[in-house]
């Protein structure tokens, strides 16, 4: 009799540690799928928190569409500035493929004021336009579960103003973003304005 209670109470035991190590296994599990740890993070709500610390990633390159050369209205007047982080950019240039969760985030800064017509002003250098004031950020992150339908990539804008800027965003809508990445870009990012630094060696 005792020893059949003492072999259902190691039962009981050889159960319980069972249990707690299928459960931790599957905490595990979970984790893991929630991608790489430099990856995006996101609310309960599925909202893209916007990342810190991204002065201090990898610069790619600053396309600059002026209003002096956009008939005074430019969409984006200021230099877009795209940063990326180093651990992605690693993978891409071992595969040339970004890594599910990589974040490209575009940060816009306007030029100084303009002494002349054209926006130009005359600073030590010579002629031309500086990098003035913060004024906003877009992300896109690769996610091809989450953005299936758009190529796998979403689209964020945190505020298009000087700082601060918005602490989290929702996906956009494809035809505000990924649309026009869908049909001018190269698998949803314009690496051609970023090739030369996306293959320094
Ligand atoms: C009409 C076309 C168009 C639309 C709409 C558009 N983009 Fe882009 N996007 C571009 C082009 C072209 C570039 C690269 C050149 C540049 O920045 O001027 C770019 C660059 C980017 C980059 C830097 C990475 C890359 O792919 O080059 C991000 C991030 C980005 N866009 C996010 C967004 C977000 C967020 C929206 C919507 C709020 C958006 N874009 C809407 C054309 C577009």
């Amino acid at each position: 009799m005792s020893m059949n209670r003492f072999a259902g109470r190691a039962i009981q035991t050889a159960v319980l540690v069972a249990g707690i190590w299928v459960a931790a296994s599957v905490a595990i599990a979970v984790n893991a799928q929630s991608g790489p740890s430099w990856g995006p993070e996101w609310t309960a709500a599925d909202e893209l928190v916007l990342p810190r610390g991204y002065h201090a990633w990898v610069f790619l390159g600053s396309p600059l569409t002026p209003n002096a050369l956009n008939d005074g209205e430019a969409g984006f007047p200021e230099y877009h500035n795209v940063y990326v982080q180093a651990e992605p950019l690693k993978i891409y240039r071992e595969t040339g493929v970004w890594p599910e969760g990589t974040i490209l985030l575009k940060e816009l800064q306007l030029t100084l004021p303009g002494e002349n017509p054209d926006g130009s002003r005359v600073e030590a250098s010579g002629r031309g336009f500086f990098p003035g004031a913060r004024n906003g950020i877009d992300i896109s992150v690769k996610d091809s579960v989450r953005f299936k339908d758009t190529n796998g990539w979403g689209f964020f804008n945190f505020g298009h103003h000087a700082p601060p800027y918005a602490k989290t965003a929702a996906a956009m809508p494809t035809e505000a973003c990924a649309g026009c990445h869908i049909d001018n870009a190269t698998e949803m990012v314009f690496s051609k304005f970023y090739s030369h630094i996306l293959n320094a060696k």
